[in-house]
């Protein structure tokens, strides 16, 4: 199966306290953008990569392509003040109607193979995501009490990639634009406008580094990877 990946890298990593974009931040002698490009260069389903980028290293990130000598990337573009304005220039800079995955550059460990998973269950039902049960007790709070606690059993965490049919999800970027409508991921606006988006089963180790500690973890999951070559 096929498909193109639009990869986020607009943000700033305010959380991370980085001092810089937490994409450039190394982990075993690699930014964390170059971990999770490798992935998808890798993977033989993906055709190409059109890199979601911060407009002031735009330079910087044409240094990069050159410098690991990536293959797909067919074009990287400037992305927006939001994360959802960035996945809609990512989407432009897309035509044909294939699927697409949209995944956030601070997610180097996704597997292949759920990839694939997410893949197939969005070609047949035209959008999915990747999630994960919740581990922990959700409570809902206001003014520092607790209102109640959520039913556990029916909560999961979204990840990316969130893969979509491209002219589908396309529409609804450009309608949320009109409407000025913000949503926290991409498979918010298809269940807004009225799609239904299936669930994949993921994987706890497809984190998203976006506090100090998260690198923690990373350097763990990497440091494992190593001993099993
Ligand atoms: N992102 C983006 N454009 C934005 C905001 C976020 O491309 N305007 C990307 C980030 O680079 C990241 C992904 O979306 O890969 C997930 O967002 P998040 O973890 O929130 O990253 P940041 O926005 O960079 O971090 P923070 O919210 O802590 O500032
Ligand atoms: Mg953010």
């Amino acid at each position: 199966m096929e498909y193109k990946a639009i990869v986020l890298a607009a943000g700033q990593g305010k959380r991370m306290n980085a001092g810089k974009n937490k994409q450039w931040i190394e982990l075993e002698g690699m930014p964390v953008i170059a971990h999770t490009i490798k992935v998808f260069e890798n993977d033989p389903w993906c055709s190409g990569i059109i890199l979601v980028g911060n407009e002031r290293e735009m330079r910087l990130l044409e240094e990069f392509r050159q410098f690991y000598g990536y293959k797909k990337i067919e074009n990287i573009v400037p992305g927006g003040k939001e994360r959802q304005d960035s996945v809609y220039e990512g989407l432009k800079a897309l035509d044909d109607d294939g699927l697409v995955l949209i995944h956030d550059g601070a997610r180097p460990f996704v597997a292949e193979k759920d990839i694939h998973s997410l893949a197939e269950k969005a070609d047949e039902t035209g959008a999915a995501v990747l999630a994960v049960p919740v581990k922990d007790t959700i409570k809902h709070i206001k003014e520092g009490q607790v209102t109640h606690t959520m039913d556990r059993s029916s909560l999961w965490a979204a990840q990316t990639p969130q893969a979509f049919r491209l002219s589908v999800i396309k529409k609804f970027h450009t309608r949320a634009a009109a409407d000025g409508w913000l949503g926290t991921d991409d498979a918010s606006l298809a269940e807004k406008y009225g799609e239904a988006v299936a669930v994949v089963e993921g994987d706890y180790r497809n984190i998203k580094l976006t506090t100090a500690d998260d690198l923690l973890f990373a350097k763990a999951i990497l440091r494992e990877r190593q001993e099993e070559q």
